[in-house]
């Protein structure tokens, strides 16, 4: 069993990591923590509680970064994951209300109070992860470990030809996380871009879950889209997904442990550059079972709806 934070800007993919965090009995979701990214950070937290909603769980969700640390904010991905977050689905309206605290403060806190317990998993902007190590340098120690879904090492960018979204959209945040005194594992570009779900796979997923099959479809519908018209797949990247996947099943993926630089600015800002500096240095996944990791995710979506009515 892994307890986990999860730190997160829903977002289609955010989504579909936060419906398998759910459906997947190996995983105690102790709360998530919100940041701007895909879409400004007060339509993540109300999306976030929608979710949470959605599976009866009352999972806590604080708030946190609504801007990046240093750099000017980037316009939010409406392109890819709609106004709203989710495609074409409604604005969210949870009846839950925040966690009155802050990100960094929920984070330093929850790790603080079981010292070595708690992985947080970051699948946004590493805003908050900066600004918590601000907050209280010891939950550098606290933490059990942090996988990020996040970079570009060998593989091509996502927003530009070097960036992938999330680093991109805070360098100066990466870097301090790449850099703090914890254990890092990057799921990067490298691996995501090559695990693909189609519509199809959520269309089976709603056979054996209809409840949270059919919303993952209608929401994968308006991504799926952009994959097949901007990036040449026939499905979509499960970004988010595969870094949870990475921390239950890790023997379906490759690491190196090297050091990276976060290009800070200019023309390759947000790229990840392995560097050979002895400074801190992170496991980088390099490959994964594509394959293996899909059916993983797809596997475990099919109990969705079982596990939600086992809540109950
Ligand atoms: C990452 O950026 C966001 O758009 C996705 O939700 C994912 O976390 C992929 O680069
Ligand atoms: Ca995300």
């Amino acid at each position: 069993q892994h307890k986990i934070i999860l730190d997160t800007d829903p977002g289609i993919d955010d989504a579909m990591a936060i419906h398998h965090i759910y459906a997947d009995s190996r995983l105690e979701l102790l709360g998530m923590t919100t940041v701007f990214g895909n879409v400004p950070v007060t339509t993540a937290t109300r999306n976030a509680l929608h979710l949470a909603e959605m599976v009866g769980a009352d999972t806590p969700v604080a708030e946190g970064a609504p801007v990046p640390l240093v750099q000017t904010p980037n316009p939010h991905a409406d392109f890819v994951h709609g106004v709203e977050g989710f495609g074409d689905y409604p604005r969210t309206n949870p009846s839950r209300k925040k966690d009155p605290r802050s990100a960094a403060q929920f984070l330093c806190e929850m790790t603080a109070e079981q010292p070595g317990e708690i992985t947080i998993c970051a699948v946004g902007p590493l805003t908050n992860l900066a600004l918590a190590l601000e907050h209280d340098p010891a939950i550098a120690k606290n933490v059990k470990n942090v996988v990020i879904m996040g970079g570009a090492v060998d593989a091509p960018g996502n927003v530009t030809e070097f960036a992938e979204a999330n680093v991109w959209n805070d360098p100066h945040a990466a870097q301090k996380v790449f850099d703090a005194e914890w254990d890092v594992t990057l799921v990067g570009l490298d691996v995501t871009q090559q695990i693909v779900c189609t519509l199809d796979d959520f269309a089976k997923v709603s056979e054996s879950s209809p409840e949270i099959g059919e919303f993952l479809s209608q929401i994968s519908t308006y991504y799926i889209n952009f994959y097949v018209n901007n990036v040449g797949l026939q499905g979509c990247a499960l970004h988010d997904p595969a870094a949870i996947i990475a921390l239950t099943d890790p023997e379906l993926f490759n690491t190196k442990h090297v050091a990276l630089n976060t290009v800070p600015d200019g023309n390759e800002v947000g790229n990840t550059v392995e560097v050979n500096d002895g400074v801190r240095r992170v496991h980088v996944c390099t490959s994964a079972d594509s394959d293996a990791v899909r059916k993983v995710f797809l596997d475990t979506l099919a109990n969705a709806d079982a596990r939600k009515a086992a809540r109950q």
